[in-house]
């Protein structure tokens, strides 16, 4: 009974969900793989000079994800019209990354006016990557 007992502790452990991100994460990686046969992996230090990067918007104006997203990710940001933005760190905003379409959908619009294409599964994996483990 006692083993019995203990198995089944063990298998609900197995069976634990991983963190929401982590399956965003691993749909990500599966594109990637698609799009470069060489992926090797997300990089949070990619992620983080993705995030910092100086873009210039569809509109002309100075931009980059740290402008409306804060440069600190573990605060709120602000669109250009004020409107308060809840943060981008996981560690700060536990629901980041929770909803692969809300997720897409904002990369679509954020990548298409500050880069003026879509962003690579790559690129995705490591700005979630950095943002997840962002302290
Ligand atoms: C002009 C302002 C603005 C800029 C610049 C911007 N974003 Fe956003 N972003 C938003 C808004 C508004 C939301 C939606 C509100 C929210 O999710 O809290 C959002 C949400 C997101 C989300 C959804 C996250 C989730 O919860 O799943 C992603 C991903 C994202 N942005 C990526 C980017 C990337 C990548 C860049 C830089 C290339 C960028 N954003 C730059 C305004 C901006």
């Amino acid at each position: 009974m006692r083993n019995l007992f203990a198995s089944c502790l063990c298998l609900v452990a197995l069976n634990a969900p991983a963190a929401p991100f982590q399956d965003l994460l691993r749909q990500y990686e599966t594109q990637a793989r698609q799009e470069n046969p060489a992926f090797s992996g997300f990089s949070p230090e990619r992620g983080k000079r993705f995030y910092e990067e100086k873009r210039v918007a569809s509109s002309g104006r100075q931009s980059g994800c740290f402008d409306c997203h804060s440069p600190d990710p573990a605060q709120s940001g602000k669109t250009h019209a004020n409107k308060i933005i809840d943060p981008m760190a996981v560690s700060a905003n536990p629901k980041r990354f929770t909803d692969l379409q809300k997720t897409e959908k904002w990369f679509r619009r954020n990548c298409a006016d500050l880069i003026g294409r879509a962003c690579t599964a790559q690129e995705k994996g490591d700005f979630i990557e950095f943002l997840a483990h962002y302290k």
